[in-house]
């Protein structure tokens, strides 16, 4: 069991800045000037309205009330965050918290606070059954973490599953792959890219469910017309060529990590690990004029074509992920397992 116990709201309001002490003791250390200063810098922060909102317009409960909890197993850690089972402390429901420690430095704190706020802003407003389920963001009293609840998803990562078994047989590809391109439809039809798709941020309930997690590098697109994000977003495995090339990329770049998915999926590795475990090497390799990953030569015709029309290099040339769904792939067999019409919950 964890520390993090949040009982009631005033314990995750944002400090006001007007009640932040002024230097009480005369003789007050280096270090602990430093501290306050730092303090009233992140307290003046959360209360910014950068990024379109201040913490506490986020902040507001999905469902309305603040669940109180307390803090599990550490059951995952990606990049920015680690994630922990929870226990809501009035019903007993098991949530996951994905927490955020806060740096030291307030240029680096602003950056990520920008970036978690642009994740909770995307995901508060997100409504499928292939999307993880958000709930609510705290702020610590202390100002140095955040806890973002979401959905529990007991079956974990895909990436995890990958590690136990291996690699997958082709129905479970069609399942999970299938469920993958529902979520990432609703996503695009919602102006989103997710940017970062790849086997740890795919999670697998215990029904075989697929929830899509993490949209920490993820871009809504508020006008169609806007310019093409020129940003280097994902990892590198999965990034297609043009997000490498910094040649702007939109919705097409997740078809490509789509496409490098069911090639991780099949092998139980992604594309271009069999060549390279540098991060530098893969990502020349990926931005190379005509390079392309392998594609698994003992895998079914029809999945073999559908990798290959993923992987166009033109991302004007790959289908999107409603035509995916009408591929040979996923339609020729009719024993697909289907969570909407099994009514599987997650
Ligand atoms: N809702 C959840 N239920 C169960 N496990 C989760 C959940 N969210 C994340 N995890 C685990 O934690 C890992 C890291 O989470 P993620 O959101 O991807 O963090 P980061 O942004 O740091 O990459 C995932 O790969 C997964 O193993
Ligand atoms: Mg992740």
């Amino acid at each position: 069991m964890g520390t993090a116990c949040c009982t009631n709201r005033s314990s995750v309001r944002v400090a006001d800045v007007q009640n932040i002490p002024q230097h009480p003791k005369e003789n007050r250390s280096i270090d602990s000037n430093q501290h306050e200063l730092l303090r009233r810098q992140k307290s003046q922060l959360f209360q910014s309205e950068g990024a379109d909102s201040t913490f506490i317009e986020i902040s507001t409960p999905r469902t309305g009330k603040l669940i109180k909890w307390k803090r599990g197993d550490l059951i995952g850690e990606g990049a920015y965050a680690k994630v922990y089972q929870c226990l809501n402390i009035e019903t007993g429901e098991l949530f996951a918290v994905k927490h955020f420690t806060l740096s030291d430095d307030i240029k680096k704190i602003e950056r990520e606070f920008y970036n978690m706020k642009k994740e909770v802003s995307l995901l508060r407003d997100l409504n499928h059954k292939n999307i993880i389920k958000y709930y609510q963001t705290e702020l610590s009293e202390d100002l140095n973490c955040i806890d973002v609840m979401l959905e529990y998803i007991p079956g974990g990562s895909l990436k995890q599953i990958l590690q136990k078994y291996h690699h997958l047989e082709e129905t479970i590809i069609k399942s999970y792959g299938k469920q993958l391109l529902e979520g990432l439809g609703y996503l695009h039809a919602n102006g989103i890219v997710h940017r970062d798709l790849k086997s740890a941020n795919v999670l697998i309930s215990t029904k075989g469910v697929v929830k899509l997690t993490d949209f920490g590098s993820s871009k809504k697109f508020e006008d169609l017309d806007e310019q093409l994000s020129k940003s280097l977003k994902g990892s590198p495995y999965w990034m297609a060529p043009e997000v490498v090339r910094r040649e702007g990329h939109t919705f097409s770049a997740d078809i490509w990590s789509f496409g490098c998915l069911l090639i991780e999926m099949f092998n139980g590795s992604p594309p271009w690990s069999n060549y390279s475990r540098n991060a530098k090497e893969v990502l020349r390799m990926i931005s190379a004029p005509d390079n392309f990953p392998d594609i698994p030569e003992q895998c079914s015709n029809s999945l073999h074509d559908l990798i290959c029309k993923c992987l166009k290099r033109n991302p004007l040339a790959r289908p999107t992920a409603k035509e995916i769904l009408n591929h040979e792939f996923f339609v020729t067999d009719e024993n697909l397992h289907d969570n909407s019409s099994t009514g599987l919950i997650g």
